[in-house]
């Protein structure tokens, strides 16, 4: 028999998550859907709508695809990594629909436009596939395949935002949720095949991701991530018939609406690029509480020679000033940023730069890749992918252990020191301590006591220990909003 609920499939956390239902109520609409997702924040938040789509014409989820009328995977094909996992998943459930043949399997996202017809017709693995921009023909197209055709749409848009389309949560705590402000890039970064899976860059109507989060906020969340990717080149046109030219909505300006629902709701965003990032953000950051003090600043690469190969548009130099400035306007705000070991004609010298100019920059946490080329991408028609695996291997070795060591010299310094922390729930180690993040984005465990906590407050921690990955430490208040008003009030229990 199948273990098709035994998910076991790449190391990040969240890769292969599957829908939960969390409401607990009996499944009542007739078919059932699966979906599993894979790659980027913006992709889960993407299978929220496919969620809500199916919802409404009449699909109810099951978080076993054994029970499943129709099985979804949303896909990454950021490195091949993670489209090889996508395939084996798609193995195990063509070999589940043997025994099933009016079961549909659909392959969502970002490895339909180029797989398309390996998937459907030299493969024959799936029946439906969607590409990022066309989830609103989801229905029809399950309709069609249910008759036996081939289902396909992968037309990317200038457009599509899903702006009006409210998401379905999967797999929620409750506390947190991905808000999606933006689709597409406009980059082109040479590695990156995002440009060519997920089309031009367009920003959602702000008004509707103000409602958006202002629900959130009402059914009792407490912190929003505004997602896309690249977040600080977001600019809304908004659109008043009669009224003349309307005031466009930069990112700024969106941070801090968004701030304003409440001061107890919390607010991050990912992902930022160097060159887009701009001080009005920063004093956007300074100016709100509850905008978190945390930048995820991905810098790829710590050679000017390399960033040019990249065509990231901004130099080692220059991305040292943003990460300076960042320091001056937002004294102790956690950096992260993004790292690729290896990317084509590094040497050495390169290599070192890169390791240089992370110690330069502190970041408490990093994300570490060695390249991978994709097809159709800059980098692939340009120029060779000529660093051999091992040496891409021994390199991006280099850098993790060097992040893994400054990951724990920034938590020491946090030893001592007091933080205010949105608890998201139990900690994974035991039901006896909660877990949470302070604004920098660092998770932190502290135990529960018998103190009444719940999920969504806010607690005072002071910080007793750490790891290179958790803070850990001991409750001392309780933050709450006072009645009738917007202001936060400490109340003191030890
Ligand atoms: N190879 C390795 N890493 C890549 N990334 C994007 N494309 C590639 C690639 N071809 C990394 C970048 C990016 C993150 C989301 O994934 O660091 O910021
Ligand atoms: Fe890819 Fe660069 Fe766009 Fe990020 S900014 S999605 S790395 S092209």
């Amino acid at each position: 028999m199948l273990e098709l609920t035994d998910l076991k499939v790449h190391d990040e956390s969240r890769q292969g998550e599957a829908y939960n239902p969390s409401t607990g109520k009996p499944l009542v609409l007739g078919k059932r859907f699966y979906i599993e997702s894979y790659g980027c924040q913006m992709n889960f938040a993407d299978s929220e709508i496919v969620a809500s789509i199916l919802n409404d014409s009449g699909f109810d989820a099951t978080s076993y695809p054994e029970e499943a009328d129709l099985i979804l995977i949303n896909t990454c094909s950021i490195r091949e990594k993670a489209e090889q996992t996508v395939r084996n998943r798609l193995q195990t459930f063509r070999e589940v629909k043997q025994d099933r043949p009016g079961m549909l399997v659909g392959v969502l996202g970002c490895m339909a436009e180029r797989l398309k017809s390996k998937f459907l017709e030299e493969e024959k693995l799936v029946d439906i596939v969607v590409g990022p921009d066309a989830y609103r023909s989801l229905p029809g197209l399950i309709q069609e395949a249910e008759s036996g055709q081939k289902a396909v749409n992968v037309l990317l848009s200038r457009e599509e935002t899903y702006a009006d389309i409210s998401p379905v949560r999967l797999d929620s705590n409750g506390v947190t949720a991905f808000v999606s402000i933006m689709r597409g890039c406009n980059n082109m970064c040479s590695f990156c095949v995002v440009p060519f899976t997920r089309g031009r860059e367009r920003s959602r109507n702000a008004d509707s991701i103000v409602e958006e989060c202002t629900s959130l906020f009402n059914q009792g969340y407490r912190e929003v991530t505004l997602l896309g990717q690249n977040v600080d080149s977001y600019y809304y046109y908004p659109d008043i018939p009669g009224n003349g030219p309307a005031r466009p909505v930069t990112f700024a300006m969106l941070l801090e609406r968004v701030a304003d629902i409440s001061p107890a709701l919390r607010v991050r965003f990912s992902t930022s690029h160097p060159k887009d990032i701009t001080d009005e953000v920063l004093y956007a950051i300074c100016r709100h509480e509850n905008i978190c003090k945390y930048i995820h600043l991905p810098v790829q690469s710590g050679s000017t020679r390399i960033l040019q190969l990249m065509n990231r548009t901004y130099t080692r130099e220059w991305y040292q000033a943003r990460i300076e400035r960042i320091r001056e306007i937002i004294p102790g705000c956690g950096i992260s940023s993004d790292i690729i070991a290896g990317f084509c004609t590094e040497t050495q010298e390169d290599h070192q730069d890169t390791l240089d100019l992370m110690k330069q920059s502190r970041y408490d946490m990093s994300y570490m890749f060695y390249y991978s080329e994709r097809p159709g991408t800059l980098a692939a028609r340009r120029y060779t992918d000529d660093v051999p695996l091992d040496i891409k291997k021994y390199r991006l070795d280099e850098i993790v252990k060097l992040q893994n060591r400054m990951s724990l010299d920034s938590n020491r310094q946090d030893i001592g020191t007091v933080c205010k922390v949105l608890i998201e729930g139990d900690s994974k180690k035991s039901a006896r301590d909660w877990m949470g993040r302070n604004s920098q984005n660092k998770v932190v465990v502290f135990p529960k006591k018998d103190v009444s906590f719940n999920k969504g407050d806010y607690a005072i921690v002071k910080i007793k220990e750490c790891t290179g990955a958790t803070l850990i430490g001991e409750a001392l208040a309780k933050e709450a909003i006072a009645e009738g008003s917007g202001d936060l009030k400490e109340s003191i229990f030890s």
